[in-house]
């Protein structure tokens, strides 16, 4: 796949680009930050081990996304980002396995978007490894949902 990058250093007096992917990587992080939470009470409601263990290796993953995405963040401003608490926890495993599913889909474009707008290469493939761990998480609570 081939993406045009735009230049925001080369481009000062417009830094609206620059200020939009900002926006858009701390929406992530604080995704990122919710679903740690989230799958930390989903786990705990599981039926069985197995899906406990399946949720935790998830949840796993989304810590990884929520420390480079916070790296990439402060590489590109020098600051933390915002980070918003009040996340809505499950309220039955069902429901919330069934929620995680669109939950998970959702981010799959948002961080391919994100990829495609950050000119740092290793920034950039850091968005699209995650994008590919949540659409893998979508797969693993679809067949999830399928067997409870
Ligand atoms: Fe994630
Ligand atoms: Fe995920």
């Amino acid at each position: 796949m081939y993406y045009q990058p735009f230049s925001y250093e080369n481009n000062a007096h417009d830094a609206r680009p620059l200020q939009q992917v900002l926006r858009e990587i701390a929406k992530a992080i604080n995704d990122e930050f919710q679903a740690i939470h989230y799958y930390t009470r989903l786990a705990e409601l599981a039926p069985s081990n197995q899906f406990r263990q399946m949720i935790l290796g998830i949840r796993q993953d989304e810590i990884k996304h929520f420390h480079w995405f916070s790296r990439a963040y402060h590489e590109l401003t020098s600051k933390y980002p915002p980070i918003t608490l009040g996340v809505q926890l499950p309220g039955s495993f069902k429901r919330g396995v069934h929620d995680s599913i669109k939950d998970e889909q959702e981010t799959v474009p948002l961080y391919h978007k994100i990829a495609s707008q950050v000119q740092n290469q290793q920034i950039s493939q850091r968005f699209l490894r995650a994008a590919a761990d949540e659409q893998r998480h979508a797969q693993i609570f679809s067949q999830m949902a399928a067997g409870i």
